[in-house]
């Protein structure tokens, strides 16, 4: 079997390049189904992308990187084609567009311009023996126990990263990298709940549960204010999984519960007001109740809030506003919503996303050490690389 090029991974990346690279395109996955992290993501409905999307809400080594791609296969382009294909979309929250309905809208969208494309999908298929040749690549495709060898003039490398090997994830893609002698970037669980250590998660499982709004940074990247939720694990929530990605083993994470208040003017202003009440009882007009009591038995006070002095009230705002913790760890590739590093990209060229080299061999997607935040920048990564990837192929017959 001979075709022009072979993209290994039926996701988003994947097949958002079937549609675009032109001449014969053959796709191999091999899960049951194609974009399967499309039909789980955003709860369901596929954060598909964000009007905000940006540069500088990626993570890599070389932060220069994902520019072109970015630039030259947007945000908007992509919302044109979801609104081509009629899938009504809408805002959530920090310009996360959403489906209205399912995220498999997006799926048969992608697959639509895939078959539109005459590109051919085959899913239980798996790949091995990839070998380069003057001519191009070679390999043997295997699906219930067939072998069919391939050749091809080009490969998208699009089979995305480690995470949640339950759902297929491999590291097939650094494999190949491996293979070719192109450097890696060390992979680690990014977007991830933190766990804690026993005692700590003693100490915080009253609070299981409970959700807050909350700025939280890990020591090397920015805040992020979103909400922090206290799991039966550790801590969660949009803020910790975006903090997450920035943080290393070891490295504390400061927390400042309700960013949007000064909390000591707050309290101060409290205590004119509601004086003869309680502490607790006071702030959780501001906090949810049990996270209030937890942190007035921390601060130690006793008697009503009226009876605090200012170095009280003060230290009572430091808990709000200064709380670090330093996380066990994370809840690792299980659970992460992607994983950070992968091929390094010194290694690739940011407009085209071929390996330096090694011509007709491309990265594309999850795979690549390019991190988006939370919030649809990874699929509007997945989609912008593989159009970098798509055109150059077609650009180059
Ligand atoms: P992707 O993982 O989509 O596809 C890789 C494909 O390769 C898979 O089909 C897999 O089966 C196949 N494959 C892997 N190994 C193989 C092998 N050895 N042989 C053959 N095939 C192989 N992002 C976002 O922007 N908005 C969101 O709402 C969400 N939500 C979300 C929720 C959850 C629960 C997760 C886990 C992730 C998200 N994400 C997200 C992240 C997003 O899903 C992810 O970044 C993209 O799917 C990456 O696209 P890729 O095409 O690179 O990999």
């Amino acid at each position: 079997m001979q075709v022009d090029t072979l993209i290994l991974g039926a996701g988003a990346a994947g097949l958002m390049a079937a549609a675009h690279a032109g001449g014969r395109v053959l796709v191999i996955d091999h899960a049951r189904k194609p974009g399967e992290k499309i039909r789980i993501s955003g709860g369901g409905r596929c954060n598909f992308t964000n009007m905000w999307c940006a540069p500088e809400n990626f993570l890599s080594e070389n932060p220069h990187f994902c520019k072109s791609a970015l630039a030259r296969y947007t945000q908007w382009d992509f919302i044109e084609l979801v609104e081509r294909h009629g899938i009504g979309w809408h805002e959530k929250t920090l310009g996360q567009l959403f489906c209205d309905e399912r995220s498999q809208a997006i799926i048969d969208m992608l697959l639509a311009e895939a078959a539109q494309a005459q590109a051919e999908i085959r899913l239980q298929t798996s790949l091995s023996d990839l070998a380069r040749d003057a001519g191009g690549f070679s390999a043997t495709l295997t699906r219930e126990g067939t072998a069919t060898p391939v050749r091809a003039r080009n490969i998208i490398v699009a089979t995305g990263g480690k995470s949640i090997p339950k759902m297929g994830a491999t590291g097939l893609a650094y494999d190949i990298a491996r293979q070719f002698g192109l450097p890696l970037v060390e992979t680690r669980p990014a977007l991830v709940p933190f766990t804690l250590d026993a005692e700590q998660k003693a100490s915080f499982a009253p609070l299981s549960g409970v959700a807050c709004p909350a700025r939280v940074t890990a020591f090397s990247g920015p805040g992020f204010e979103e909400a922090l939720l206290f799991t039966h694990r550790g801590l969660s929530g949009p803020a910790v999984l975006q903090a997450s990605s920035y943080w290393h083993p070891g490295e504390a994470v400061s927390v400042t519960l309700r960013p949007d208040i000064n909390a000591l003017e707050w309290l101060k202003a409290e205590r004119k007001e509601q004086g003869r009440k309680a502490p607790a009882t006071v702030l959780a007009g501001l906090l949810p109740k049990a996270l209030a009591q937890r942190l007035v038995e921390d601060a130690k006070l006793t008697g009503t809030l009226a009876d605090q002095s200012d170095v009280k009230l003060h230290a009572l705002a430091q808990r709000i506003e200064n709380w670090s913790i330093t996380p066990a760890g994370t809840e690792g590739y299980r659970t992460a919503e992607v994983t950070a590093g992968g091929v390094d990209t010194n290694a690739l060229d940011a407009k085209t996303m071929q390996a330096r080299g090694i011509p007709g061999l491309y990265f594309v997607g999850e795979c690549v050490d390019v991190t988006g935040w939370l919030g649809g920048y990874n699929f509007q990564w997945a989609w912008s690389s593989a159009m970098a990837a798509a055109r150059a192929i077609v650009g180059g017959r």
